[in-house]
């Protein structure tokens, strides 16, 4: 067998070129794969609630070759599975679409070539595969996976379609976090179930993303002030009406918060430190997390790995698509003792001008309605999950103080550093859009062409007024890349929504979302290397990304 690291050995005792059979040079272009798996999308159904198993969507993986542990089950749980590959590792992932739709799969977080990242234009057709494989050039963190075809990404996340991506490298390693069970992975869910214990979402007419948003649907003032007051919102409206519409732009929210795919979910913990890998999976929900102790919570990572030192928040935000790790020490408390994480109350991430609808008749409360979240607005409080000390151990509880070096890009080097690149968060005619313009499959306008090998400076912008609709918060995602987060701010008008949330912001690390309330503005510094290609940018409330909230940037060589 010629493995990669002989040719090359035998490159440099003078082989040379000539002498290598073509095997050997079509080897070196594509080294074999370290890891080699099979993921299959399918339909199956997991307990949930008790009683009736609850139908869902699901990928069941396969190590096919590589180290076993690659691929590992959350117990009981319909979502995942956890991939776990190191840095520097080649992966093979075969995609088998055992759905009756489109699908593909999107590594969120990961630097990848633009045909091998998940792009809705790259998809399987039911009873097809497609074949990813590329090479972990990002460092340790908890990236996640899940489906991305345009307009259905929502619905296929929802029923069950989102798996964690953790990446390990020699500098976690040396960090000595709690590993194996004292490393928890957590994927926060909202869902909504019906009475035999289904899962409820949108009606499926019109799924296919923009164009349902055009013709008379919303002509004819059909928002105007004798239907809002009339009875209109009652009855019929919740299922595929005007109630389903609206819902289907402005993001779904369930009334059950789901643990790993469980509810009530609760945590037997020992006396001694954890790392808690929490990933928002959720369609659109945002979570304020807090432990009802009060006492804070410990910060170790975010989107794109671990900080290079532990800060400490009273609570944090976490948006859809959004990643944090904690370092949660349960040493200082007695065996029986039981905590809750729990989502705490926030105002503002929908805030409506005064004069657009004659006198802020739809305030959160009517627009809560319309969006059928009246059970569970976002912004709402409620428990997430509880840890129960249930044993006493002796562990090392030393919060390491370096987690990691973080190599920084400097923003003066930004090809544009004095004129950031604008993305201002459109809505038009009942569309989302950035700069007026809403996702085309291949499209890409001139200002969304960026040079390989530069850094910019990207300013995205949630201030626009978007007529009836209001402002709402959007965490914008990149794909393809980490950034930074250089600065922040606020329309002064809407201060107060932002500073219901904006305390809980974890900027010091890498980041492959920026989580925007309305009114606010962000600088990022972003940078673009290895791939020239086509990769989108979107918001990551998953239905505002399926109505148009998305558009594609191209690095060109
Ligand atoms: Cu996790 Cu383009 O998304
Ligand atoms: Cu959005």
């Amino acid at each position: 067998m010629w493995t990669r690291r002989k040719i090359l050995k035998t490159l440099a005792a003078g082989g040379g070129m000539l002498a290598m059979p073509a095997t050997i040079q079509e080897a070196l272009g594509a080294p074999e794969p370290d890891v080699e798996i099979v993921l299959t999308a399918t339909k199956g159904e997991a307990p949930v609630l008790s009683g009736r198993a609850t139908p869902v969507w699901t990928y069941r993986g396969k190590v096919v070759k590589g180290d076993a542990r690659s691929v590992q089950s959350i117990p009981g749980s319909y979502l995942g599975p956890i991939l776990r590959v190191r840095k520097g590792q080649r992966v093979r992932i075969h995609f088998d679409n055992g759905l009756d739709e489109a699908s593909n799969i999107h590594w969120h977080g990961l630097h990848v070539p633009d045909d091998m990242d998940g792009h809705p234009r790259h998809t399987a057709a039911p009873g097809k595969r497609y074949v990813y494989e590329f090479e972990i050039k990002d460092r340790a963190g908890t990236y996640f996976f899940h489906p991305h075809p345009h307009g259905r990404t929502g619905r296929q996340v929802y029923f069950g379609l989102a798996g964690l991506f953790l990446v390990s490298d020699e500098e976690e390693q040396a960090a000595k976090l709690p590993s194996g069970e004292y490393d928890l992975p957590l994927i926060l869910q909202d869902r909504s179930f019906d009475a035999e214990n289904r899962l409820v979402f949108l009606s499926d007419e019109g799924a296919g993303g923009g164009g349902m948003m055009g013709g008379g649907m919303m002509g004819g003032g059909m928002m105007g002030r004798g239907m809002m007051g009339g009875g209109m919102m009652g009855g019929g409206m919740r299922s595929g009406g005007m109630m389903d519409m609206m819902t289907r732009m402005m993001g779904f929210l369930g009334d059950r918060i789901l643990v790993n795919g469980r509810p009530d979910a609760t945590l037997s913990v020992a006396t001694r430190p954890y790392r808690l890998r929490l990933l928002n999976a959720s369609n659109a929900r945002i979570f304020k997390l807090a432990w009802d102790d009060g006492s804070p919570l410990t910060v170790i990572g975010t989107d794109g790995g671990l900080l290079e030192a532990p800060v400490q928040r009273s609570y944090v935000t976490l948006a859809p698509g959004e990643r944090l790790e904690l370092w949660a020490d349960f040493s200082r408390h007695a065996v029986g003792t039981e905590l809750t994480l729990r989502s705490l109350a926030f105002a503002g991430d929908m805030a409506m001008g005064g004069d657009m609808m004659g006198g802020g008749m739809m305030g959160g409360g009517m627009m809560g309605m319309m969006m059928g979240n009246q059970k569970l607005p976002n912004g709402a409080a409620f428990p997430v999950f509880k840890v129960r000390v249930a044993r006493s151990e002796k562990a090392p509880a030393a919060l390491p103080q370096r987690l990691s070096t973080i190599v920084r890009h400097r923003p003066e080097d930004a090809v544009n550093f004095r004129k950031p690149r604008l993305f201002n968060i459109t809505m038009g005619m009942m569309e989302w859009g950035i700069n007026g313009r809403s996702f085309e499959m291949e499209g890409v306008a001139e200002d969304e062409i960026v040079r390989l090998n530069t850094s910019e400076i990207w300013e995205f912008t949630n201030d626009a007024s978007m007529g009836m609709m209001g402002m709402m918060a959007h965490p914008m995602h990149i794909h393809g890349l980490q950034f930074r987060i250089l600065e922040r701010g606020v329309t002064r008008g809407l201060r107060e929504g932002w500073q219901s949330v904006s305390a809980g912001y974890v900027d010091e690390g890498w980041k492959d979302e920026v989580f925007l309330m309305p009114g606010e503005r962000a600088k990022v510094l972003v940078a673009f290397k290895d791939y020239a290609g086509l990769f989108p940018y979107h918001c990551h409330m998953l239905e505002h990304g399926d109505t148009g909230l998305m558009r594609n940037y191209r690095v060109r060589a």
